[in-house]
């Protein structure tokens, strides 16, 4: 087949601009990475950029079929409108519709969707102080930038222990990311991540991670830590994760839960925390989980059992399942 390899690589930072701008984007070794791997599946894979030109990039470029990692441009929707270009022109592609790439990229309608069947961190958005106030939260929180992934401006010190603080850093976020701030009690158990993959009755746990701090005390995966060369540090990624049997199974079922409820595809990845009672709490869902080789969750979770070209293979494979190719 001769795919588009949809994707937005990073810009240039301009003053003033918050470190983690691009945060989301896809450099050279992921494109490379992936790309080499469709090649190595007897597949022509041609890097598009998802900007303002990709309907007529993907319109005159003669592909069979897009494989969709792009990030998009703008705020909640962004992730949803390469995908949504596809649809446009009919062009079969990989990973979830727009209707859940939009619903993920919002993290507080993620949580309302997820929260019929799977905990969510008592929490909400937060405009003004009265609102914040309103929620009437149990202290240390979390603020959180409501749209954003890669931990995009979660760095710093991102808990708040009280009110005031919490109004602080509420303000900082709308002030250097313009975006909407989600306030959610912090979870304080174990955290890990769920790949999951496939479609229908044949949706596979790929693998389940724990992210777990080297040294006592709230932890959380910062921005800083997730581009920290040295983050080894400071945390160690256990896959299979050290848990009891009957908390792994509880986070795959509250994945599984969750992408049923958010009508994921092909692939995604859930991340998770332990609540103080032992139960699964939903984080967030993210439907274009990273593939960047040797670096990425996904990657990490598998390499003992699949090599790079097999974790990206069975992901296209699901997809032309879906489309009725195979
Ligand atoms: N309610 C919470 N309780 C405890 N920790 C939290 C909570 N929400 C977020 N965190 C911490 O902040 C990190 C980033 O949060 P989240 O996963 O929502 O953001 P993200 O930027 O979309 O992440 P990703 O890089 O996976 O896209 C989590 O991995 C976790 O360590
Ligand atoms: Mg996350």
């Amino acid at each position: 087949m001769k795919l588009a390899v949809l994707f937005n690589p990073p810009g240039a930072l301009l003053p003033g601009e918050p470190i983690d701008k691009y945060a989301e984007h896809d450099g050279d070794e992921t494109i490379r990475g992936l790309c080499g791997a469709l090649e190595r599946l007897g597949h022509v894979a041609v890097p598009v950029i998802a900007d303002r030109r990709l309907p007529w990039r993907l319109d005159e470029g003669g592909f069979d079929a897009a494989f969709n990692i792009a990030e998009g441009e703008g705020r909640r929707c962004r992730e949803a409108v390469p995908a949504a270009v596809c649809e446009l022109l009919g062009l079969p592609y990989t990973h979830s519709d727009p209707l859940t790439l939009a619903v993920c990229l919002d993290k507080d309608v993620a949580r309302r969707l997820v929260s019929s069947e799977v905990r969510v961190a008592r929490g909400g958005l937060v405009q003004t102080r009265a609102q914040l106030a309103a929620l009437d939260l149990a202290y240390p929180v979390i603020v959180k930038p409501n749209d954003e992934g890669s931990s995009k401006g979660i760095r710093g010190t991102p808990v708040a222990m009280d009110e005031g603080s919490a109004w602080e850093k509420a303000c900082w976020l709308i002030e250097t990311y313009g975006c909407p701030v989600l306030v959610e009690e912090m979870i304080p158990g174990a955290e890990v991540t769920v790949g999951l993959r496939g479609n229908g009755e044949a949706v596979e746990l790929l693998g389940i991670s724990h992210m777990r701090p080297r040294r006592p005390g709230l932890f959380v995966y910062t921005h800083e830590l997730k581009t920290d060369p040295n983050f080894g540090e400071h945390l160690e990624i256990l896959s299979p994760p050290d848990l009891p049997v009957a908390q792994l199974q509880a986070f795959e079922a509250a994945a599984r839960a969750a992408w049923r409820l958010l009508g994921c595809r092909d692939v995604a990845r859930f991340d998770l925390r332990l609540s103080g009672d032992g139960a699964p709490v939903f984080m967030e869902c993210n439907p274009i989980p990273g593939i960047k080789p040797g670096w990425s969750d996904l990657v990490l979770m598998t390499q003992d059992r699949m090599s790079y070209d097999e974790l990206v293979g069975g992901v296209l494979a699901a997809a032309r399942r879906r489309w009725g190719d195979l």
